[in-house]
């Protein structure tokens, strides 16, 4: 909260929650809401005034004519509370105001839902009254915590020589491959704008423009089912530069995001781990591994080599080890098989290690199956040790192996760090392409990726080989933010046109605006965005990224409090030349 906010007004000289001891004795005149009140017989009686700063406890001599959230003035004196009932857990605890005068600026109906953080409303009362969920100190924090990181980002990357610029909300469709919203045209009937999954295109032209280093605090949108960590409307913190290189950006978004760190925990973070894609797989199962906690994959296709167990045949074995799990029950351990098979496993080896004899032995269906040399491989790869619970898996498919093993990994390790520290990771050399429904190659990341250099001769031969120079942020296992260097080059790019299967054509159609602007100069450039309500969420310890949002939707993509999404009058759809849904 800054100073200028604490300047009196016509209508208050101060903040309730910034009283203390040092003005005792100062007249005042508060304005906020009746948090809490309580009569003692028809001559005393207290209030508790709350405003965005806290709460502070008012005395009336008499009865009170007010009832909860009016909203009202007190005109009093700020004293200390008498001995011995001073309260530690408020702000204000020490002081509270006497003499007091109320006048009732706006009478409030009975709330629907409880104020306080104590108890947790109900979710779809919390969303149909959005505003008064959004009094709750809870979301209150939430709020100016998101400020504050907006704020800090801002101040890093102009310090870095970033200008910001608007783009627009009415656009063309963008090729990131999420579903869009479209906006139909009035003028133009059976045309449609599109609202931007992000700014990519537009920022890529002011590159073209010249800009240099553009950001924006970027509302984009995506019509994707809304869940914990998506929303149907995000914030980008986007960002783009030219003359740069991948390590340039990495360099730039690592002090802004620790820039955003340090206004929120007062620290800058230690360090960013950095890793390539393919060690991300292999050690964590994941392009978004959970740092805070180890229980890393290990490869057991050595111990098991040439193996007569049906379960371990397949070439591709994997195991985790979870300290201490040797206790897990049958049943928990049968809930785990069905889990991995959930995940698209063919089944979930486990293996309770035990002693016998002073020697670990393994408690498992198949102990009694394995040679003694799989025993002690299985034992030596993964440093089990007696009381640990090893869960193995095997198949055809290593990113479907490895990726079960990831999901068991978290949802097994990482309730034991709770919030934890912030543990940043870069990931790099992500893969350019994913295998389509066809196996056909699709952009991982988007068609104006670069390539890696040294991959541009297997671009058309093997193009699932290729690495993209793109480049993820992660914290504790969420996706915060994603970035490549752009291709520039129409030879490349139509090189990857070539490998997507896209004709000059249908390139030409889709994206010839951004084809011909890097006609005219363009120069090299790559960017980032970072997803800034999972970032805020993180450092809020909120587990759903609605809660770092004044007013998002809920999980069927409706607005309660609106009553959004709604139809419109017939005269408004035939303006827009739309046809009125069939009764
Ligand atoms: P990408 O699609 O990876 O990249 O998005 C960047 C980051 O935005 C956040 N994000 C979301 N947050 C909330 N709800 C959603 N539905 C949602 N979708 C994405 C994530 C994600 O990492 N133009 C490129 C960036 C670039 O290349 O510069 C882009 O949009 O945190």
């Amino acid at each position: 909260m800054s100073a200028e906010g604490d300047r009196p007004t016509s209508m208050r000289t101060g903040l309730c929650g910034r009283l203390g001891l040092d003005d005792v004795g100062r007249s005042v005149r508060l304005c906020g809401w009746v948090a809490r009140r309580r009569e003692h017989g028809e001559h005393l009686a207290f209030l508790d005034l709350r405003d965005h700063t806290g709460l502070v406890q008012c005395v009336v001599d008499g009865s009170l004519e007010v009832r909860s959230e009016d909203v009202v003035a007190v005109e009093g004196v700020v004293r200390a509370r008498p001995e011995g009932t001073a309260n530690p857990r408020l702000a204000t605890g020490e002081v509270e105001i006497g003499d007091c005068r109320l006048e009732v600026l706006a009478a409030a109906e009975t709330p629907p839902l409880s104020i306080e953080d104590r108890v947790e409303p109900d979710e779809a009362l919390r969303m149909r009254y959005r505003y008064l969920d959004l009094r709750r100190p809870r979301m209150q924090r939430n709020l100016r915590l998101r400020a504050a990181v907006n704020s800090a980002m801002r101040s890093a990357i102009e310090g870095h020589g970033f200008c910001e610029v608007e783009t627009p909300l009415l656009w063309a469709p963008t090729p990131e491959g999420a579903r869009e919203f479209a906006v139909p045209s009035r003028l133009h009937h059976g045309d449609f704008y599109v609202l931007p999954q992000s700014p990519q295109l537009a920022k890529q032209l002011l590159m073209v423009a010249g800009l240099d280093r553009y950001y924006q605090i970027a509302r984009c949108l995506r019509d994707e089912d809304p869940r914990a960590d998506r929303q149907y409307e995000f914030t980008q913190f986007d960002l783009e530069a030219s003359f740069v290189s991948q390590d340039d950006v990495i360099a730039i978004v690592t002090d802004v995001v620790s820039a955003a760190t340090e206004a929120v925990t007062g620290e800058r973070p230690e360090h960013f781990d950095h890793m390539t894609f393919e060690q991300a797989l292999e050690r964590f199962g994941t392009d978004k591994p959970d740092l805070r906690f180890g229980m890393e994959l290990v490869d057991l296709t050595a111990a098991f080599e040439g193996t007569a167990l049906r379960a371990f045949s397949a070439p591709v074995r994997r195991a985790i080890t979870l300290a201490g799990g040797a206790e897990t029950s049958r049943s928990r351990l049968d809930a785990l098989v069905e889990r991995a098979r959930s995940l698209g496993a063919a089944g979930l080896a486990w293996f309770r290690v035990g002693v016998e004899a002073g020697e670990p032995a393994l408690d498992s269906p198949l102990a009694g199956h394995l040679g003694a040399h799989e025993r002690t491989g299985l034992l030596e790869a993964t440093g089990a040790a007696p009381g640990d619970l090893v869960l193995a898996v095997a198949g055809d498919d290593r990113r479907a192996v490895c990726g079960v093993l990831g999901a068991l990994r978290v949802e097994l390790g990482a309730k034991a760090v709770g919030d934890g520290p912030h543990r940043f990771v870069w990931v790099v050399d992500f893969p350019m392409f994913e295998p389509g429904d066809r196996g056909n190659p699709v952009p991982a990341h988007h068609p104006f990726t670069m390539p890696n250099p040294d991959d541009l001769p297997r671009l058309l031969s093997d193009p699932l080989s290729v690495r993209a120079q793109s480049y993820d942020l992660v914290l504790n296992g969420w996706e915060l933010g994603s970035g490549s260097v752009r291709i520039h080059r129409a030879d490349v790019q139509q090189q990857v046109f070539d490998a997507l299967g896209i004709s000059a054509d249908d390139a030409r159609s889709r994206f010839g605006f951004l084809l011909d602007a890097f006609g005219y100069g363009a120069p090299p450039h790559g960017g980032f965005a970072i997803g800034l309500d999972r970032m805020v969420a993180i450092f809020c310890g909120e587990e759903n990224i609605r809660e770092v949002i004044a007013f998002p939707k809920t999980q069927s993509g409706a607005d309660p409090m609106t009553g959004a999404p709604k139809p419109l009058a017939a005269a408004a759809l035939r303006e827009l030349g739309l046809a009125p849904p069939k009764p």
